[in-house]
């Protein structure tokens, strides 16, 4: 939903205090990293993160990054080993993520795994931005603060250019020093993979590993999420803008009406596309076809297809 006012705070006490105020209300704020601005939520509430995707008119959910005030926060969400705990202590906080499996009882919105088993987390370094994850101490989720396909943020005057109405809040604490998205880190494979290049050398990482990153394959959807038409795929089959559930089939709705769950009672995409990994989860595992009821294209609705039809997608 568009909001009226994109309220501009500077990096006081009191703008960081109020910032953090409206994240846990759920509330969309931007605030910089050393990276560039990330438009944030907390990662816990799925309709705030639903929000994220909304404000800037993505297409399709990717996972995004949680960013936490410390290695430690980090590991209230994520399974730890060796290979994080020696990256966490050379590159954090700073313009790292890395990926690892969640660990149980993890509370995050799976819209913001996208439906994955792994999250990616990161510790960054800007004074603000710190501030804001320390008076929160919650993972927030959060990626550029650009409209979907324009350029990644460094001011906060180029987030209010393309966010303005859109968004609670920004944080405004000057220009982002690296301007260069996080390298991301694969921790949750058997070898430390280069996942996606960014603002921390690959070489450097390989140094204090002391050997090579393995590369990505984009060919493997574990690999490149969001890059394959069939990203996140149920055991079972998948029937798209179905009416009813045929014999045998659960029926996953939409809108008022009979169904096993349903993504929003009363037609909210916001809620319907917190409750759309989640709610496919659960029906996957009944182990049975599952009809989906037809979910209107606009807003929200874009996104939520375009995952519903890779959801339905032929497996290779
Ligand atoms: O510097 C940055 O990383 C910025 C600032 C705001 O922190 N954030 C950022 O987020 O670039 P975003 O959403 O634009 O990029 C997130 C990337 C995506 O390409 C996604 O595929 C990858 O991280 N990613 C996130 N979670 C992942 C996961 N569980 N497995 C593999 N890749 C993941
Ligand atoms: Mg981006």
């Amino acid at each position: 939903m568009p909001q009226n006012r994109t309220e501009i705070l500077a990096a006081t006490e009191a703008g960081i205090a109020r910032a953090a105020l409206l994240l846990r209300e759920g509330k969309l704020v931007s605030f910089p990293t050393e990276t560039v601005y990330g438009l944030g939520a907390d990662a816990r509430q799925g309709e705030a993160v639903a929000a994220i995707y909304e404000a800037k008119g993505r297409p399709s959910f990717n996972p995004l990054i949680a960013h936490v005030h410390s290695a430690e926060a980090a590991q209230r969400y994520v399974q730890w080993n060796d290979v994080a705990e020696q990256l966490a202590q050379a590159f954090w906080p700073g313009p790292m993520t890395l990926v690892l499996p969640l660990r149980e009882g993890h509370g995050i919105s799976p819209l913001v795994t996208a439906g994955l088993q792994t999250l990616g987390v990161r510790v960054p370094a800007h004074p603000a931005g710190q501030a804001l994850l320390q008076a929160l101490d919650g993972p927030v989720a959060a990626p550029s603060a650009n409209p979907s396909g324009r350029i990644s943020p460094t001011t906060a005057a180029h987030v209010k250019a393309g966010l303005d109405g859109r968004i609670a809040v920004i944080l405004d604490d000057g220009a982002c020093g690296v301007g260069l998205e996080s390298t991301i880190i694969g921790l949750a494979g058997p070898e430390p993979m280069l996942l996606r290049p960014g603002g921390l050398a690959a070489e450097e990482v390989e140094t204090v590993l002391g050997r090579k990153l393995a590369m990505r394959d984009v060919h493997d959807p574990l690999t490149a999420p969001g890059q394959l038409l069939s990203h996140y795929a149920p055991g079972a089959p998948v029937r798209l803008n179905a009416e009813s559930a045929a014999a045998g089939e659960l029926y996953l709705g939409f809108g008022p009406g009979a169904c096993d769950l349903n993504l929003s009672e009363r037609g909210d995409l916001a809620e319907a596309a917190a409750n759309l990994f989640g709610h496919l989860h659960q029906l996957d595992a009944l182990g049975r076809p599952i009809a989906v009821a037809p979910v209107p294209q606009h807003g929200l609705g874009e996104a939520i297809n375009d995952r519903l039809c890779r959801a339905a997608a032929p497996r290779e």
